[in-house]
């Protein structure tokens, strides 16, 4: 049966149309039910209407507290049923009791090989450190940051002459695979977590620069 996913985002929305994108051409079999942003003016909230899906923006400074926030908007998420809530570019923390509320369904996507350069500009952070290897990472959201159990990562190297929008760059194009891959598999059924560890049934291991290798992007 096909799954159902909510998609959230803070801005330009890239990760979110390559999701889309996988689903129109039935490489993934689900569909976004909503996709929801905290800011008003998030380019993704406009791909989202092209692809014919219901948008809401719910605006935080209507809110005392981060935690009133996310208790309400987990309340509009608990209304389309998700299977998964997908974080897309979606720039704020979550509280605890929104990942109580989806416990194990929550996945995200981070610019960096976790646990390196969590939080904030992971990729300018891979810069500054003077990383020669950076990349990125699909992880299940647990309570700590960019810290959950990871399904898939791609390796990226960071050449001497990279700025910040170079090295983004890059990683995105590969961000753009490994997202509506571990989407795939997740719908699928065949993603199994224990523990710190996650294991995709029926991929293969152990050949860079993804790893498990991608089969559908
Ligand atoms: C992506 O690079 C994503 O990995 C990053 O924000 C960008 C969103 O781009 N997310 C984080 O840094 C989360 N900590 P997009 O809106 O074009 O998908």
């Amino acid at each position: 049966m096909s799954k159902n996913l909510v998609v959230l985002i803070s801005g330009r929305g890239s990760n979110l149309k390559a999701i889309l994108e996988a689903i129109k051409s039935g490489k993934i079999n689900a569909k976004v039910s909503l996709v929801l942003s905290n800011k008003k003016d998030a380019k993704g909230l406009e791909i989202a209407k092209e692809y014919g899906i219901k948008t809401k923006f719910i605006d935080p400074s209507f809110f005392e507290t981060r935690r009133g926030y996310d208790i309400y908007i987990a309340e509009l998420i608990k209304k389309e049923n998700p299977d998964f809530v997908v974080l897309a570019g979606y720039m704020r923390i979550l509280s605890d009791e929104f990942i109580d509320a989806f416990e194990g369904k929550i996945v995200n996507i981070h610019p960096s090989l976790v646990p390196a350069f969590q939080g904030k500009s992971a990729q300018r952070q891979a810069l500054d450190y003077g990383s020669l290897i950076t990349g990125c990472s699909v992880h299940f959201v647990t309570k700590e940051l960019d810290n959950g159990p990871v399904i898939v990562q791609a390796v990226v190297p960071v050449l001497p002459e990279d700025t910040e929008e170079s090295l983004s760059n890059r990683i995105l194009e590969f961000e753009h695979k490994i997202y509506p891959q571990a989407i795939k598999w997740l719908v699928e059924d065949r993603v199994v977590v224990s523990g710190r560890k996650v294991i995709v049934k029926d991929a293969k291991y152990g050949t860079l620069p993804v790893n498990p290798s991608l089969e559908d992007f």
